[in-house]
């Protein structure tokens, strides 16, 4: 008999459609958040699991669903999936890579640019009624092209954004990442690698984007953002728990640096309530993935990886594949 799913949280009918030429599908279309306990309770009998960054697969949750050979998530953050206990009961992880980079990087330029002009500050003073006329220090920001763009981690969202940066923008790109880039991606971005601590000093716009791991909590906590510049801005796109969220509130309170943009947060979809009431504040609901379109193409390229998985296959983007060849 065909293997049963549970695809635990929603997506399109046709996706359905084409799981169920292969699997017993279960799905959660009301799109309702699974508890730990409802999560193992529906995904009894299942051999695979198809997730979002929601869903958090520990090493107890994978001991009360013994069945499961299959866990891939429609993100690329798995930092919720406990990797080498799946790997140890042979159990094929993958995520999507690559096709959410190009939609992420607009939207942390985005970000970066909505901190800099103030955009939604400006926004929501105006709907306030407070605009009464023009003065020369109304919303003055700081400046995005010819500045130095600090990019922290990477990989391939980063170098998408270092492109915009460099390219359209005229930015100087430097980048901290544990390796070093080859310099034939080096060079057409003149990016230049740097130490932390120079990002820190250097950086007039400081985008998070590295991947999150034990290694990275609180990376930038009250001593780092006392390096940066006072004019400086800070995004983040990576994941709540890189930035030590009250050392920032401390940060944007006292104005040491000038203003934050973030789509991710310790203890989210709750936010550190300080975040809230900062005028210089720029607060997304971890959206930096979100087009109609790319949310497809994660969703396919999730689904791709589990039928591959489950049926024999070649899976294109899984994460351990040592577990494939056993
Ligand atoms: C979203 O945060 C992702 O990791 O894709
Ligand atoms: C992931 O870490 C990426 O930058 O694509």
């Amino acid at each position: 008999s065909r293997p049963a799913i549970l695809v635990a949280r929603y997506v399109l009918p046709e996706l359905l459609d084409r799981l169920s030429q292969h699997f017993e599908v279960e799905s959660n279309q009301a799109d309702q958040l699974l508890s730990p306990s409802e999560l193992i309770a529906r995904l009894q009998g299942k051999r695979g699991a198809f997730i979002t960054a929601n869903e958090k697969i520990d090493a107890a949750l994978l001991d009360a669903c013994p069945d499961l050979r299959a866990v891939c998530t429609m993100a690329v953050g798995y930092n919720n999936i406990d990797l080498a206990a799946c790997t140890a009961r042979g159990i094929a992880v993958s995520n999507t890579p690559d096709v959410l980079t190009e939609s992420t990087a607009d939207f942390g330029f985005a970000l970066m640019m909505a901190a800099a002009r103030r955009v939604t500050e400006s926004e929501r003073f105006l709907r306030a009624g407070q605009w009464t006329h023009w003065t020369y220090g109304l919303m003055n920001g700081v400046d995005v092209h010819g500045a130095t763009l600090g990019i922290f981690g990477m990989g391939r969202i980063g170098q998408a954004i270092a492109r915009r940066g460099a390219l359209g923008f005229g930015m100087k790109v430097i980048y901290h990442n544990r390796s070093r880039l080859s310099p034939d991606i080096e060079a057409p971005l003149g990016a230049r690698w740097v130490d932390k601590d120079t990002l820190l000093r250097e950086a007039d716009h400081l985008v998070l984007v590295v991947p999150y791991s034990p290694a990275v909590h609180h990376a930038i906590g009250a001593a780092e953002l006392a390096r940066m510049k006072p004019t400086a801005t800070l995004t983040n796109i990576a994941r709540g728990g890189v930035v030590d969220d009250a050392a920032l509130v401390d940060a944007l309170r006292a104005q040491r640096i000038a203003a934050a943009a973030l789509d991710v947060f310790e203890g989210e979809p709750k936010l550190h309530p300080g975040l809230l009431g900062l005028p210089n504040t720029v607060l997304t609901p971890h959206i930096a993935s979100a087009t109609g379109a790319t949310r497809k193409a994660m969703a396919d390229l999730a689904a791709d990886n589990l039928i591959a998985i489950l049926t024999g296959g070649t899976p294109p983007t899984v994460l351990n594949p040592e577990v494939l060849q056993r």
